[in-house]
């Protein structure tokens, strides 16, 4: 993989040509082919799809149709009719919560490192509908227990089981087929939250068998406010939409309507055209990268930071010592040293950007009773002499603080 090369392709590097970028997790930046996938739409077709049969309307039907069998080829889907475009992975999973019915003390299973997004919805559905959410627990590598994940299915009451893929606070993944297979053995579906992995590994909805997957665009080189709800044939026909209006209904009267099939009955409303259009381009420009040299060049990255930092007095990794198990994250705290500070230092002195606090996860370092952490986050076209340099600034803050 050519990284230097790679960085042609983003506008970022020329006009920032300063900055180090170490927030990928956050959110990844834009190749030219991208902006210039959106801006044809907003300049040459800015109208609306699955509605007008004039030129311009039929093109951007097809530019949508043509998006949705992109996406659904990249993560193995069956038919492009089980990709539903949302705004998010948020907006994903609140669609799950309010579709999916479930009755009053049926269990929805989360693990203890879920992102905000994987949590909140399912304690509102609980305050709403009386389910029940319950949390498995995992150790100091990040590990999911899957002797208590066992024993939580072992009861018959868990319905569904929600759980993120790789983890936005240590880059760990959790044994994914295994999870599945489990829950499906006991009689749950299972949604996978995506969005960090999404960006590093091949997915193939199919072979994992899942019900449920979801991820955003622009933590793969996409733009935000797209990104999709994949649902398996026999799962997705299972939910109600909760947003109704244009576009959802064949007809209506003063009444009564007549719902569409999927995936249109979940698409109220005039769609994000231009981040539909933009998110097939990302999904074709990573897969011609490669996941496999993407996850490759990530843990190299990664390798040389975690080697850099372990050398450094008082600073802690946050998971498993070893890089290779935590994709492109390294989160991190040092001793007696404001998070925000080292970030604000590390912005202010060398250009570096990385992002600092609880990472949506809350919930994981209020029950370690730890603030947070400074987390850096690699991508494809991040250097090794961007992360000497990263770690030249972490060492010299930490001698500066201590
Ligand atoms: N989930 C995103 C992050 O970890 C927003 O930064």
């Amino acid at each position: 993989m050519d990284v230097e090369k790679i960085r042609n392709d983003f506008p970022f590097f020329s006009e920032q040509d300063q900055l180090v970028y170490f927030d990928n997790a956050c959110s990844t930046l834009k190749p030219a082919k991208v902006l210039d996938a959106m801006s044809e739409y907003d300049r040459l077709y800015s109208t609306c799809g699955g509605r007008s049969i004039n030129r311009l309307g039929e093109w951007v039907t097809e530019a949508v149709s043509g998006s949705r069998k992109s996406i659904a080829s990249f993560i193995g889907a069956s038919k492009p009719e089980e990709v539903v475009f949302v705004r998010n992975t948020t907006e994903a999973i609140n669609l799950l919560a309010y579709s999916l019915s479930l009755s009053a003390g049926d269990v929805v299973l989360t693990s203890d490192k879920e992102h905000n997004s994987n949590l909140v919805p399912w304690q509102q559905k609980s305050l709403r509908e009386g389910i029940v959410h319950q949390v498995v627990g995992t150790d100091a590598d990040g590990k999911l227990d899957m002797e208590a994940y066992q024993k939580q299915l072992s009861s018959g009451r868990v319905k569904l089981v929600a759980m993120v893929w790789v983890s936005n606070l240590d880059g760990v993944s959790f044994p994914v087929s295994e999870v599945v297979e489990m829950a499906h053995r006991h009689g749950a579906l299972v949604f996978l939250d995506a969005a960090q992995a999404a960006p590093h590994h091949d997915i193939d909805v199919s072979k994992l068998g899942v019900d449920f997957l979801a991820f955003s665009g622009h933590k793969l080189c996409g733009p935000s406010g797209i990104g999709v709800l994949y649902g398996k044939e026999e799962a997705i026909c299972q939910l109600k939409p909760f947003m109704t209006g244009g576009s959802t209904v064949e007809t209506a009267t003063y009444d009564d309507h007549k719902l569409l099939q999927y995936p249109a009955m979940f698409e109220a409303g005039t769609q994000d055209y231009s981040g539909i259009i933009g998110l097939s381009s990302a999904v074709r420009y990573v897969q011609d990268i490669g996941m496999e040299n993407i996850h490759e060049h990530v843990t190299k990255l990664n390798v040389r930071a975690t080697e850099g930092l372990l050398s450094i007095p008082n600073l802690s990794i946050i998971g498993p010592a070893t890089a290779d198990l935590r994709g492109g994250i390294l989160s991190f705290n040092i001793k007696n040293t404001d998070i925000h500070e080292i970030a604000i230092v590390l912005d202010r002195s060398a250009g570096i950007m990385v992002r600092s606090g609880a990472h949506c996860v809350h919930s994981w370092y209020h029950s370690r009773d730890i603030f947070g952490s400074v987390r850096a986050s690699f991508y494809f076209y991040n250097t090794l002499s961007e992360v000497d340099k990263f770690v030249e600034s972490v060492e010299s803050i930490s001698s500066l603080y201590s």
